[in-house]
């Protein structure tokens, strides 16, 4: 299968109207090389307007599902919600989603699963904390987390895995992937990837695109997108 360069942007919890409005007038207007796909991660209630307002060359995700269709949950949304804002990605088992809320390998299986029966692409994340790297045990627990993602997956055309060390993230740090993404193979990187370090990074064998977060919010996010240009 060939493997298309991947861009993603998480936003996370960042803009208002106004300041995504302008980032994606900026998007709208740049040259977009097109053997890449990019797909942006929105705040889950500004979907509908990005998704809106946003190119239709540009993809969608939401940050977050749940692992059922409806119910008593409050503060949570389904993939079928997702879809009806004309979304067709989601980001989960981010970092953030792991450490800071509490998720664990078995949550974001079965979240996976049920985006993936329902129609979403799933854009999964793996990745080491520093404690765990300087443990050793990158490869175990990376292992671990791919394994329960991909034990869930049935079609791999619809996933895309995202490889970010949890001690790089936020920090401005390039990390350097090769060593985990040699064994963890088609899947992509990430680590603080900026406007300066997408060109090098983008040319490192088995890197496959990148999931961004501060700099996807800034008018440099279209230079990362064209990394492979
Ligand atoms: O999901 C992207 C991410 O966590 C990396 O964030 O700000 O280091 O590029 P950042």
């Amino acid at each position: 299968m060939t493997r298309k360069f991947f861009v993603g942007g998480n936003w996370k919890m960042n803009g208002d109207k106004k300041s995504l409005g302008e980032l994606i007038q900026t998007m709208n207007g740049g040259k977009v090389d097109s053997n890449v796909e990019v797909v942006c991660g929105a705040p889950s209630i500004y979907l509908d307007f990005v998704r809106s307002k946003l190119d239709s060359k540009f993809g969608v995700a939401a940050q977050n599902c749940y692992k059922v269709p409806k119910g008593a949950f409050t503060g949570e949304i389904s993939p079928a919600m997702i879809k009806d804002c004309g979304v067709n990605w989601v980001i989960l088992g981010h970092s953030e989603r792991r450490h800071v809320f509490g998720e664990n390998d078995e949550l974001i299986g079965q979240k996976t699963a049920h985006a993936l029966e329902n129609g979403l692409g799933v854009i999964a994340c793996i990745g080491e904390k520093l404690d765990e790297r300087e443990g050793g045990i990158t490869e175990k627990v990376v292992f671990a987390q791919t394994k329960v993602i991909a034990d869930n997956v049935k079609d791999w055309s619809k996933v895309v895995l995202a490889y970010e060390p949890v001690w790089a993230i936020g920090t401005g740090k390039t990390a350097s992937p090769q060593s985990v993404l040699c064994w963890v193979r088609h899947f992509f990187s990430s680590g603080s990837v900026t406007g300066a370090t997408c060109k090098e990074l983008a040319s490192q064998k088995d890197v496959d695109g990148f999931l961004v977060g501060g700099a996807s919010l800034k008018p440099e996010f279209i230079d990362i997108i064209n990394a492979k240009a």
